[in-house]
């Protein structure tokens, strides 16, 4: 099957009107979404706040242990499911269908019908245990844990509403995008525009 066409995001910005104090002090889980997809801006921004690349090594906004980088993310949307390349700051896309609806087989919460995104936040254990061995595991959730609380605070910033999301089927999101052998996602993080504005 040929590939389908990546989509270059437009460039991240590095300052805002949100200061990072203000970001921690609203931060809040809050689910309920209108409905309205996400610009392409707003969404390459989470991604870049998740995983983009800014240093050397493949060094990310999101850090690893030992820089093993065994990070993938992923983008739920209207417009289909994409890997997010954080050194060409590219979507590539893995399915080009709205997975919303048949995600709610592996989380079953109506409400991210109306996400302008669910951020899928996966990791390669097997690229730090190379390394680590069996502290690869403790290491991985420590690092989604960075990369989930970027997401939400930059999330924040752009006067979105996002929630975090461990109560999914990592195993069946794997199998709907569908996602390479041995990348499981284990955290999400649903986004949106806030319901009545
Ligand atoms: C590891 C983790 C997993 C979570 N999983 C879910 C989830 O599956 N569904 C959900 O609605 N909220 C989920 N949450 C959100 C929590 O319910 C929420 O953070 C908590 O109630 C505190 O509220 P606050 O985020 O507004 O401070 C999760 C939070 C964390 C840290």
């Amino acid at each position: 099957m040929s590939r389908m066409p990546d989509t270059q995001l437009p460039p991240p910005r590095t300052t805002g009107p949100v200061s990072l104090e203000e970001a921690l002090l609203r931060r809040r889980s809050r689910r309920e979404f209108n409905g309205t997809p996400l610009s392409a801006a707003d969404l390459g921004q989470l991604l870049w706040a998740a995983h983009g690349v800014t240093g050397t090594e493949g060094r990310t906004t999101t850090p690893t242990a030992g820089n093993t980088l065994p990070h993938e993310v992923y983008a739920i949307t209207p417009a289909g499911a994409f890997r997010y390349d954080g050194a060409a700051h590219i979507l590539e896309t893995m399915n080009p269908a709205d997975l919303r609806a048949p995600l709610r087989a592996f989380y079953d919460d109506e409400r991210i019908l109306r996400a302008g995104a669910v951020i899928v936040l996966a990791a390669v254990t097997a690229r730090t245990a190379a390394r680590y061995g069996e502290r690869a595991d403790r290491y991985v959730a420590m690092g989604l844990g960075h990369g989930a609380q970027n997401v939400l605070l930059q999330a924040e910033a752009l006067g979105l509403w996002a929630y975090p999301i461990g109560a999914h089927d990592p195993e069946g999101v794997a199998r709907l995008i569908p996602l390479p052998e041995g990348c499981l996602p284990l955290y999400m993080v649903a986004v949106g525009h806030p319901a009545g504005k």
